[in-house]
């Protein structure tokens, strides 16, 4: 066994692997061989480590240190500097606040007190290309739990206990949802890990993936023995090339090792999964454009009912599960229900994993109890708002979430507080706007983004984002009236209720809480004039 007095870990996730992590990487392992030390020192690729906006990003330990905006020029001098002589390089520390895995000892606040790490247990810490350092942190001891200690009935129960609900949006209880397909008698059941993530902003589904994909592959072997099925899926677009690779690499490692395939853990249950790459279309993220996609077919949504857990993919029962909701699946079956019901609120139970955007000061990827407020999450974890500005909305949930003002700072986030202010938890992107930005200017950029992403299929979504793209615009021209606000409602309410699928129905979410929670800005709109100077 090697024995290492350091270990440098450079974030592999894919913001930075953009911003040239790769490069660095590879300069820091020629430095570090040629000062002699490669004995000494181990360089390892992590998944993300929370600042993504400032890659390539890089903890030395056991100090904790962390470097950000790395160059290829500054890794020689972080190896020359610190990792030979002892002295960490000032210059480069990284300003900000880290998300959850520093342990840089001068830096440590109550920033890192309020995050809660059940879903990015792993991520940032160990090599997500390597299974044994999986098992190191007890990967697949979930698995082996079940599979040989469980009935799939008491799997079952202990989700349903735990009160994990769906991390990608209707925030359905997913014990329950595992209970449907287990009931379903079927020759053939499938188990779908929804990793298409389409949304603006959101990427926490991705860095998870390639941050400890061994983490969700075990949460859907133990998805399969609980239902009965034998086959699993994990679609991912095409684009997220770092997630696909990495995938497929933990799902060849784990047939390896024997962990996937036939006869898992000597039970007599078999499970495989393979990878789908979807072509890029937000509506294949609705989970059965998602199945029609799948099955070679145009992603258009089909009517529901059926739902996919009796009749989903090739018609046989199906569970389409969020990679978030996937991967805390097996802390639950490690760790037990009650465990998990100490974070979080009693009806929203455990963690949320977030992409902070925006204006805020710490951008990137937090995980957080679920129940801590906005003003907590911008203010504490995002670190404020940059250059003195004022906070003015926050769009929580993606495209489809709802626009939150100032009146909303204290406001818990949680399935059902979100829920009452017209909101929702929806993707984890979480969009910070500050007061030099007008809201007509962020609807019409989400109309746009709904118009250009409805399938078509149906006259409501494909019309009615059309047309109401169109009045959005008429505000931002400072050419609208009462009537046109009023024909907007109409129309999005009436998408609300009519339209096929939850793309079209949720177009009312962000107008309504930009039109009731910013109607001062509005109205100022109407009489001709753009508070924020924008439009
Ligand atoms: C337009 C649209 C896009 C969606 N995109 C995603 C997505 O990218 N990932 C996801 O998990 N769910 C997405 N959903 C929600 C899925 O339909 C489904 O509810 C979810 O995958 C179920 O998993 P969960 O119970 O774990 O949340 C989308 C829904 C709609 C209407
Ligand atoms: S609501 Fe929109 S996206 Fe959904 S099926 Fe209808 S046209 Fe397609
Ligand atoms: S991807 Fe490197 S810090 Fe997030």
């Amino acid at each position: 066994m090697e024995f290492y007095r350091a270990h440098v870990l450079v974030c592999g996730g894919s913001p930075c692997v953009a911003a040239g992590c790769r490069a660095v990487r590879d300069e820091i392992i020629r430095s570090v061989a040629e000062a002699g030390i490669a004995r000494e020192v181990r360089v390892i690729e992590t998944g993300c480590l929370g600042p993504c906006d400032s890659g390539p990003v890089m903890v030395v330990y056991p100090e904790g240190t962390v470097y950000s905006h790395v160059t290829v020029g500054d890794a020689r001098e972080i190896v020359d500097e610190h990792l030979v002589k002892g002295r960490p390089v000032d210059r480069l520390r990284h300003k900000g606040e880290i998300p959850a895995i520093s342990k840089d000892a001068d830096r440590r606040s109550h920033y890192f007190d309020i995050q809660k790490r059940i879903v990015l247990a792993n991520v940032g810490i160990i090599d997500p290309d390597s299974i044994d350092e999986y098992i190191a942190r007890d990967g697949y001891l979930a698995a082996g739990t079940a599979l040989t200690q469980m009935t799939p009935a008491q799997v079952i129960e202990t989700l349903k206990k735990s009160g994990l609900r769906g991390r990608g949006g209707a925030a359905f209880p997913t014990g329950l949802k595992l209970e449907f397909t287990a009931r379903a008698s079927a020759d053939q059941k499938y188990i779908i890990c929804n990793a298409d993530e389409g949304e603006p902003g959101t990427f926490k589904d991705r860095l998870i993936l390639e941050g400890d994909p061994h983490r969700v592959i075990e949460g859907m072997i133990i998805m399969g023995y609980a239902t009965g099925a034998t086959r699993g899926f994990i679609y991912i677009r095409g684009e997220y090339y770092a997630s696909i690779q990495r995938v497929e690499r933990g799902i060849q490692q784990a047939r390896e090792m024997g962990l996937l395939g036939n006869d898992i853990f000597g039970s007599g249950f078999g499970f495989d999964i393979e990878v789908k790459q979807g072509a890029g279309a937000y509506v294949c993220g609705e989970e059965t454009a998602l199945i029609e996609s799948m099955e070679g077919k145009r992603g258009e949504p089909r009517v529901k009912p059926p739902y996919p857990g009796t009749s989903g993919l090739w018609g046989k029962p199906t569970v389409v599960n969020n990679v978030e909701t996937i991967a805390n699946i097996a802390p639950i079956v490690a760790n037990g229900p009650d465990w998990f019901r100490q974070f979080g609120t009693a009806s929203s139970p455990g963690t949320k994993v977030y992409t902070l955007t925006g204006n805020v000061n710490n951008k990137g990827l937090i995980e957080v109890p679920m129940g801590i407020t906005l003003r907590q999450v911008i203010y504490e974890v995002g670190g404020g708002i940059p250059g003195g500005r004022r906070f003015k909305m926050a769009q929580t949930g993606g495209t489809a979430g709802g626009c939150l003002s100032e009146a909303h700072l204290d406001i818990p986030m949680d399935y059902e507080s979100l829920q009452q202010a017209g909101s929702a938890l929806g993707s984890g992107a979480l969009l910070i706007i500050d007061d030099s930005h007008c809201v007509v200017d962020v609807a019409a950029t989400l109309l746009h983004f709904f118009e250009h992403e409805s399938c078509g299929q149906c006259t409501p979504c494909r019309e009615g984002t059309h047309r109401l793209s169109q009045i959005v615009g008429k505000i931002q021209h400072l050419q609208a009236s009462e009537s046109d606000i009023r024909l907007a409602r109409e129309l999005a309410g009436m998408m609300r209720s009519s339209s096929l699928c939850a793309l079209g129905q949720s177009v009312s979410v962000p107008l309504f809480t930009i039109f009731d929670h910013f109607s001062d800005e509005i109205l100022a709109h109407l009489e001709g004039r753009c508070p924020a100077g924008v439009c």
